[in-house]
């Protein structure tokens, strides 16, 4: 049974970066049932700055699956084996002998294939390494907004096709790889599936356009040959990584971060072997990109 919020929730903070993309919450306590008033400022800050960060929130997993559900329901998680009895908790974990690539070390936007992909990605870090192990993200809502009007209405009809082919496929990298994982990756046949989204889409709350493209599950454009959708998706791949819309978190053990699949990718960086690092990760469903 989770205790009741105290008082001192009241003095929920939110301190944004500079640019406005990304934020740190402080002055609550996760591990309990958020007052109403708590939740909306959590949910407004993440409109506003997609990604959010929580230091000092050392949840167990119940008080992780209860923060989410807050959020709203869980999403569905394919390729992956769940943990033991949490069939909606991942954990990464990465031991120190492990030399695999590390997981989600390629930009992407959650589950983008799924009909309704994820809106949510809320991960708490278990055990950081000394070094590396970051998470870096890009603002993919301001991206859009600094294209020109022509380069907009180009874009504006195109729909982008998705795939979970090339990580989780029956011949993709994970199925080739040879090297130890302690990850359960279930690669299959039903990852090769793809699905169309708006190239651009709307986010549901701020009513801002992104690009909702990522080079890991990003295949193609609907229309378009694969020459020109190498070009078309090369050139805004160019553009969203650009140094000015990035943003790099890095952890310290106990900290959440809950970020905003809609409007962002991310990229989980290296640079740790020889070290353990443990985190758990739910997501929270989302709705159709439209
Ligand atoms: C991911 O969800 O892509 C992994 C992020 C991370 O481990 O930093």
């Amino acid at each position: 049974m989770l205790k009741e919020a105290p008082a001192s929730d009241r003095a929920i903070r939110v301190h944004p970066r500079e640019s406005g993309f990304g934020a740190e919450v402080t002055g609550v306590d996760l591990s309990r049932p958020l007052p109403p008033a708590a939740l909306a400022a959590i949910r407004d800050a993440w409109a506003k700055h997609a990604v959010l960060s929580f230091p000092d929130q050392p949840l167990t997993l119940d008080e992780l699956e209860a923060f989410t559900l807050q959020m709203g329901p869980f999403g569905d998680d394919p390729f992956i084996a769940p943990m033991p009895g949490r069939p909606n908790v991942l954990e990464l974990r990465r031991e120190p002998d492990e030399k695999a690539p590390n997981f989600g070390g390629g930009w992407h936007s959650d589950w983008s294939f799924q009909p309704a992909p994820p809106s949510a990605t809320i991960l708490r870090s278990e055990v950081t390494p000394p070094v590396g192990g970051d998470t870096l993200f890009v603002d993919a809502a301001r991206a859009y907004e600094d294209l020109s009007d022509t380069m907009k209405a180009m874009l504006a009809p195109l729909r982008a096709i998705h795939s979970a082919g090339r990580p989780y496929g029956a011949s993709g990298l994970f199925a080739r790889e040879t090297e130890k994982r302690t990850m359960q990756i279930i690669s299959s046949a039903e990852a090769d599936k793809t699905h169309p989204h708006p190239l651009v889409r709307t986010h549901p709350v701020t009513g801002r356009k992104a690009l909702f493209v990522s080079p890991t599950y990003t295949v193609g454009v609907e229309g378009l040959t694969d020459m020109e959708a190498d070009a078309v998706l090369g050139f805004l791949y160019k553009h969203l990584l650009q140094d000015r819309y990035r943003l790099r978190h890095t952890w310290k053990p106990g900290m959440l971060l809950m970020w905003d699949n809609r409007c962002t990718m991310h990229f989980a960086e290296g640079g740790y072997d020889g070290h353990l690092r443990v985190m758990h990760r739910t997501t929270v469903a989302g709705d159709v990109p439209v």
